[in-house]
């Protein structure tokens, strides 16, 4: 096992809700991160993925720390993240670079790519020596499958995968160690996809780039990725080799996900099991108490809703589980049951919101 590049220790980024017009007052607090471990391998790509809302791009970017994380540890190559000041943070930037869902969209239109490239090295003071940078942006482009002529264009004149290539581009050009790529693929089409997803491998292959790849749906992040994390309202709930878990879901949640994606065979399709999520997910504002899935979990116990399971190594496979009954769940001792979507309030006066049961399952089929 290499060593690992990154390492995050309980980490949490809470967002204050603040209300009042003349005093500043806070009354609440987004907990958005709440609490994550991870490490992520020199040279290895860890996709992230869970339900839109559930804190993976807060993740990212308090890795980053574009957002300042509330606590927990953050180490990079050995540095301490969270205690970088001025002029050290900002080199220390440039080794992590983050490639956005439209990279371009943000960016002004009448800025050609040429000045965007050139951008991010004049930010880092690397843009004196003009045969340098010319070297540098044409060998950039080149690596992404882009021609120098594009660096006369405007973000308008492109496709979408190539507008994506520029956006790699834009965080190749300072020589990453890390890149944080945040659903690069979620907005281009399919046959896009598999292009961009493919040209990320190869970079990576050519480059010893280390990523984490953020996504909201686990086929991007399937064939890429040597580790994947599944994330639920803002803390892991599983984690494992890429394989592994697919071939053996632990948690409920991650069943769930997995039951989502449609196989093309018809045979596996028809008896396969399937778990359809009740509800919405909860407001991070006002998360459950206990384990922060069991408003939805088909399997929920009264010890769910009293104690917040550990993110725990499950055997010696290291694939790791936040779930008291992991072990119950997988051997079949404890069987799914109705779960009635329930709506968790941040007043605990008001009656509990009660939506159709919407668990679909196989009973006569083992449990997998
Ligand atoms: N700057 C912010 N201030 C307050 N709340 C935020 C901020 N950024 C994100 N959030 C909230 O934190 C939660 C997680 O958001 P996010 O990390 O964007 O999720 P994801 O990327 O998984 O969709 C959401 O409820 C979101 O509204
Ligand atoms: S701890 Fe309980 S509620 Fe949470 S996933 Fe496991 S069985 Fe479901
Ligand atoms: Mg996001």
């Amino acid at each position: 096992m290499s060593e690992a590049l990154v390492e995050i220790e309980d980490l949490k980024v809470h967002f204050p809700i603040k209300s009042g017009l003349l005093f500043d007052r806070t009354v609440g607090h987004v907990y958005a991160v709440d609490g994550v471990s991870l490490r992520i391998r020199r040279g290895e790509t860890y996709g992230l993925v869970g339900e839109s809302g559930c804190g993976k791009s807060t993740l990212g970017r308090g890795l980053l720390r574009l957002v300042e994380p509330t606590s927990g540890r953050i180490t990079f190559d050995g540095t301490d993240v969270r205690s970088l000041k001025g002029e050290q943070m900002r080199r220390f930037r440039r080794r992590i670079q983050m490639v956005f869902q439209d990279p371009l969209a943000s960016l002004d239109p009448r800025q050609s790519v040429e000045s965007l490239l050139v951008e991010g090295l004049k930010a880092h003071g690397l843009h004196r020596d003009k045969a340098a940078v010319r070297d540098r942006l044409r060998s950039t482009l080149d690596s992404v499958g882009l021609p120098a002529s594009v660096l006369n264009k405007y973000p308008h004149e492109f496709s979408g995968g190539q507008r994506q290539r520029i956006g790699i581009a834009r965080a190749l050009v300072l020589g990453p160690e890390l890149i944080v790529a945040d659903e690069p693929v979620s907005a281009l089409d399919v046959s896009i996809q598999a292009q961009v997803v493919n040209l990320l491998g190869d970079l990576q292959d050519s480059l010893g780039l280390t990523y984490l790849v953020i996504a909201h749906d686990l086929a991007v992040v399937r064939h890429i990725s040597d580790t994947i994390g599944v994330m639920y309202l803002g803390s892991l709930v599983e984690e494992a080799d890429g394989d592994q878990l697919y071939e053996r879901p632990l948690h409920p949640y991650t069943r769930a996900l997995l039951s989502a994606v449609p196989i093309p065979d018809p045979y596996v399709e028809d008896r396969r099991e399937r778990i359809l999520l009740a509800g919405d997910l909860p407001s991070p504002a006002a998360p459950p108490s206990g384990c922060r899935f069991r408003t939805r979990c088909p399997w929920s116990q009264d010890r769910c809703a009293r104690e917040r399971p550990e993110l725990r190594v499950f055997d010696d496979s290291g694939q790791r589980v936040a779930c008291h009954f992991a072990e119950e769940i997988r051997s079949g001792a404890l069987r799914m049951h109705e779960v009635r979507a329930e709506l968790v309030r941040p007043d605990a006066d008001s009656p509990p919101d009660v939506g159709a049961g919407l668990i679909q399952t196989r009973p006569d089929l083992p449990a997998p």
